[in-house]
């Protein structure tokens, strides 16, 4: 598939996977649509894109407040021609126990990762069925076909997104568009530090399994080969984090007898 001057709308493009797809799809000549709450953050990053800010864009937005995105999607809609690609990354993960875990945390994961998808693409998807033409790509997560601990939250957020897309797939092949779930394990990115604890605070620390998970570069690589695949679906992961769904499927007695043992940070 050639990007050359595709317009590609990312979330959570401030830091981590949103980033470096940000980078690579820019440098394999896309335009690129940057979003994340930190407006002065996406800036820097845009200027440092091939092409700086003739070619990229600056689209700060909290997935957290449909109604703010609603409110500005007609102004900016109309800076860019059309969107042909939508990236759905932005997101925060969680490390607590549920019985531990404050109400308000299991709200605040669905409404970033489940409700700012939704919003998000309730505003991109239009644009695509006119043309009939678009990719909408969501990044979901292992845990959103896995359970394990500390992730009841999180994993609910995750699985929601995952039935999401394969409805929106359903509704929108005859209009000529494209739907990707993508299935990350353990990503070395800054995941672990921003998850939300117990009482709904970024945790501020390194997990194991992350600081050990697969480098950002070989995930994002693997995500534009599964665009350009058109994929369905793909789950990019090395180790446990990539087999784990496959075992849960085939073997899920024994998956639910380790998930029930294990703790994985
Ligand atoms: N890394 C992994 O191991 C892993 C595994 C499976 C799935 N994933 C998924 O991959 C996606 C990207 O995560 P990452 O690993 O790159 O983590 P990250 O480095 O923490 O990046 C998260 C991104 O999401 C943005 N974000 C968070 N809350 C937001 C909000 N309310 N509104 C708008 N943007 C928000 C952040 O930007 P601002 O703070 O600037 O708003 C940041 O750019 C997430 O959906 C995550 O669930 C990651």
């Amino acid at each position: 598939m050639n990007f050359t001057d595709k317009i590609i709308w990312i979330t959570g493009a401030s830091s981590g996977i949103g980033l470096e797809l940000s980078k690579q799809l820019a440098a394999r000549g896309a335009k690129i649509i940057l979003s994340s709450r930190r407006a002065d953050l996406l800036e820097k990053i845009r200027d440092e894109l091939p092409g700086g800010k003739s070619r990229h864009w600056v689209a700060a937005l909290d997935l957290a407040d449909p109604e703010a995105l609603f409110a500005q999607a007609p102004a900016l809609l109309a800076k860019f021609e059309s969107v042909d690609i939508l990236i759905n990354n932005g997101g925060i993960s969680q490390r607590s126990l549920f019985l531990e875990t404050d109400f308000s945390v299991f709200r605040r994961l669905m409404e970033v990762n489940y409700l700012g998808t939704v919003a998000l693409t309730k505003v991109v998807l239009p644009g695509m069925v006119e043309r009939k033409s678009g990719i909408v790509v969501t990044i979901s997560s292992v845990a959103g076909k896995i359970g394990s601990k500390l992730r009841s939250g999180y994993s609910g957020s995750k699985y929601a997104v995952v039935g999401f897309m394969d409805c929106l797939r359903a509704e929108t092949k005859q209009s000529g568009i494209h739907c990707l779930t993508v299935c990350p394990g353990f990503i070395k990115t800054d995941i672990d530090i921003n998850s939300l604890n117990a009482e709904g605070k970024p945790q501020q620390h390194r997990d194991h399994a992350t600081e050990n998970g697969m480098a950002v570069d070989v995930c994002c690589n693997k995500i534009i080969n599964a665009i350009e695949q058109h994929q369905d679906e793909v789950i990019i992961g090395q180790g446990i984090s990539g087999l784990a769904p496959t075992i849960r499927r085939f073997f899920p007695t024994f998956f639910n007898y380790l998930s029930a043992r294990k703790e994985y940070r």
